[in-house]
């Protein structure tokens, strides 16, 4: 595999083929290639951030003008650091602007300012491909070195027939693989100084998503926990450096490409996987999941039949996982959650200071529009000394903020 430790900087432009972007980025992966994403203006109306996010495991790049996409890899060094540049689906826009040079966003001035080569797949329809001025702008690419893959013929989104598919996402990948095994002057492995990262070396041990306890064969005790917290924070973690274990309750996401995902059900499940994952040299312990605080004492054997008016269900208190793991004797840097609904403040240093904790995000599950299987989230975290408020924003960017505060509090440890 001549991808092997490539740096590829995967460009996607806004066409209907953008929907094929993870696969293509599962396809140059599985190839053994470095992914990172830029996604033009209008491309993420196609595909989302996050889903790219979650299969190349590392940040999506999106502004030219991002002060804080340039504080961590600028686009200078974003420029520097790909071997190879393919923008798949390549739009016939795409294909003007770079035909004349333009430097009007992210992807086109990253083009302008590599030294690595470029590969192109177009996505059109048949007519706009077949116009004269795309095949002009493809002449010049073609002079430029510019290496086009495809694109295919067949049935259009739009009904038409004719040329203008983009190829199959397998085929880019195998043609990019190709084209690298036969130019010796393409890189056949990674010879750029790489960005040190803030939890670079670092195994981070997350637990997301809810538990659910058993009452018989059929039905469990659970709560609202959609994963989207603790799944975030595994999409920074491994973002900035960090090696990830993901135990993760029963949830609906896709978990990131790069991380070691530990899928669990319920309470004692989790308890096990974690203490079996952070004897695993674990540097920092992440507790973000909703674990169910009690289980059912006789989980019936079969399905309970409704011939009573009144059940009576009995609970026991399951162990405290993230106590357990603070208690060991070489406990790793411990990150708790407090998800309250009143005297935040108060129960959230109740928790650091009884589960002995080095830090915790107090989450006030009282507000409708963040918490719980929301979009957007808002945190206070505390440690012993001091205290952080990270305001609402969306869960992802909510992640990398509390993970820079995890970085240097460790850095301090
Ligand atoms: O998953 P989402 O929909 O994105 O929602 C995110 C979230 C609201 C679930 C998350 O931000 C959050 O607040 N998680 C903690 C939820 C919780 O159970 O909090 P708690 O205050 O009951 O528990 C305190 C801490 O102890 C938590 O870190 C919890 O993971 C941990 N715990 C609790 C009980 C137990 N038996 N074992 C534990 O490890």
């Amino acid at each position: 595999m001549a991808l092997h430790n490539v740096n590829v900087l995967l460009g996607v432009t806004g066409g209907i083929a953008a929907y094929k972007a993870p696969d293509l980025v599962r396809k140059l992966t599985g190839l053994g290639a470095n992914v990172r994403v830029v996604l033009s203006p209008s491309a993420n109306s196609f595909v989302t951030p996050l889903s790219l996010q979650a299969v190349s495991g590392n940040i999506v790049h999106q502004h030219l003008l991002d002060p804080e996409a340039e504080a961590g890899m600028g686009h200078i060094e974003l420029a520097r650091w790909a071997d190879a540049i393919l923008i798949a689906p390549a739009t016939a826009h795409c294909m003007a602007k770079l035909a004349h040079g333009f430097a009007d966003d992210l992807l086109t001035t990253l083009v302008l300012a590599t030294t690595a080569h470029i590969f192109i797949a177009p996505a059109m329809n048949q007519q706009m491909w077949a116009a004269q001025a795309t095949q002009d702008n493809l002449n010049i690419l073609n002079e430029r070195d510019i290496t086009v893959f495809g694109p295919a013929s067949g049935e259009q989104a739009c009904g038409d027939m004719g040329v203008g598919r983009m190829l199959e996402t397998h085929e880019i990948a195998d043609m990019l693989d190709q084209a690298i095994i036969n130019q010796p002057s393409l890189p056949s492995s990674k010879s750029h100084p790489i960005t040190v990262q803030p939890l670079s070396g670092k195994h981070i041990v997350i637990t997301a998503g809810p538990t659910r306890e058993a009452i018989d064969p059929v039905r469990y005790i659970s709560n609202h926990s959609s994963g989207k917290m603790g799944y975030s924070l595994a999409v920074q973690a491994l973002a900035m450096g960090a090696n990830v274990t993901l135990i993760s309750g029963p949830v609906d996401l896709p978990a990131p490409l790069e991380c070691h995902l530990v899928p669990v059900e319920s309470a004692l499940d989790m308890h096990t996987a974690s203490l079996h994952a952070v004897a695993d040299n674990c540097d920092i312990f992440i507790a973000c999941a909703a674990v169910a605080d009690y289980r059912v004492i006789d989980i019936s054997e079969h399905k309970i039949k409704k011939n009573t008016d009144k059940l009576t269900i009995n609970l026991v208190k399951n162990p405290d996982i993230l106590a357990d793991v603070a208690a060991l004797p070489n406990s790793p840097f411990t990150v708790g959650f407090a998800a309250e609904t009143h005297d935040l403040e108060h129960y959230a240093k109740d928790k650091l200071a009884r589960k002995k904790l080095n830090m915790i995000a107090a989450n006030d599950v009282s507000q409708s529009d963040i918490g719980f299987n929301q979009h957007d989230n808002a945190l206070t975290v505390f440690t012993a000394e001091t205290q952080f408020i990270l305001p609402k924003q969306d869960k992802l960017a909510l992640a990398a903020e509390l993970l820079k505060i995890v970085a240097q509090e460790v850095s301090k440890y």
